[in-house]
């Protein structure tokens, strides 16, 4: 069974530098889905109030923990939506969250965007600080900020994020970001990781793979692995859950993180932050 390797936060909380996306995951198929990929040695599980399993992630995570697995060993994430922003509105929407995961403790909570048109994400992420010194989760962040919403909210309040999650690809390679995130100690962490599937027909890393004699997907995963992101591609199928993880025991030459470094072309396949409102 293949294991992410963890990393530490910037508060020293242990994270795996490679979990399980669950977004787009039915409800209903979502405890099967994450139990699976928790039977493949996934250790991380990201959701969000949006998405719409929390309960059967918590579910599947409870199982586990029922089955023998040390809860500690789990590391769960969720999000705060765009329609709970504003600091006592956080606080319900984490309860809710909590209620519907059914856990003692989360281990990251999010701002999911930060919606510069409400201005709420200071007054959120005050909430989140709130919470975290509570010991009601172990590290706060945020995701999709760009430079401009991170500078402001470095300024206004006092726990730096530990981590910032945000669409990076081989497309979308987000260099000024990442070194931005290494200066202030924030953790780079990769949503469509593998551009929802579009970037798996590219000739480049198709032949890449091909002299791996591994997947597309596999390449992919490596190369953020090799640049120091964390990683959560999501899967639906138990073979692709665990050619996903796959990925500690091969590495990329100097060439070939090149030749990936110059498919860059700021691509998006998800929202632009600064549209989502
Ligand atoms: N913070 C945010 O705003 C935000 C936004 C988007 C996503 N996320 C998080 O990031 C996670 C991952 O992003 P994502 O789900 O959008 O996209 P992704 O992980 O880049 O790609 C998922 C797609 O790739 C396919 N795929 C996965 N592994 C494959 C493999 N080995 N071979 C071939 N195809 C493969 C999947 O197909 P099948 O499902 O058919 O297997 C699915 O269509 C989400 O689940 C969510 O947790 C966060």
């Amino acid at each position: 069974m293949h294991q992410a390797p963890k990393v530490s936060l910037n508060n020293g909380v242990r994270i795996d530098q490679l979990g399980f996306g669950v977004y787009k995951v039915a409800a209903e198929d979502s405890t099967a889905l994450v139990g699976t990929a928790l039977d493949a040695g996934y250790r991380l599980v990201d959701t969000a109030a949006l998405y719409d399993n929390e309960e059967g992630v918590g579910r599947a995570v409870r199982d586990a923990v029922a089955g023998g697995l040390d809860r500690e060993d789990v590391f769960v994430t969720s999000k705060v939506w765009n329609d709970r922003h504003g600091f006592d509105s956080t606080l319900a929407a984490f309860d809710e969250s909590m209620d519907r995961l059914g856990l003692d403790y989360l281990d990251l909570y999010l701002i999911h965007w930060p919606c510069p048109e409400r201005d709420l994400y200071i007054p959120t992420y005050r909430a989140l600080e709130r919470l975290y010194h509570e010991g009601r989760v172990r590290a706060i962040g945020v995701s999709n900020f760009e430079p401009a919403h991170l500078e402001r909210l470095l300024d206004a309040t006092e726990v730096v994020p530990a981590v910032n999650q945000v669409e990076l690809h081989p497309w979308l390679q987000q260099d000024r970001l990442r070194a931005r995130h290494a200066e202030l100690g924030i953790h780079t962490q990769a949503w469509s990781p593998l551009a929802r599937g579009k970037l798996l027909a590219d000739p480049v890393l198709a032949s890449i793979a091909a002299r791996h004699d591994r997947s597309v997907a596999q390449v992919v995963l490596r190369w953020h692995v090799q640049l120091g992101n964390l990683v959560i591609p999501k899967a639906s199928s138990a073979a692709r859950i665990r050619e996903n993880l796959a990925v500690f025991d091969f590495a990329l030459d100097d060439a070939e993180l090149a030749a990936i470094a110059a498919l860059d072309r700021g691509e998006r396949t998800g929202s632009n932050p600064n549209a989502v409102n």
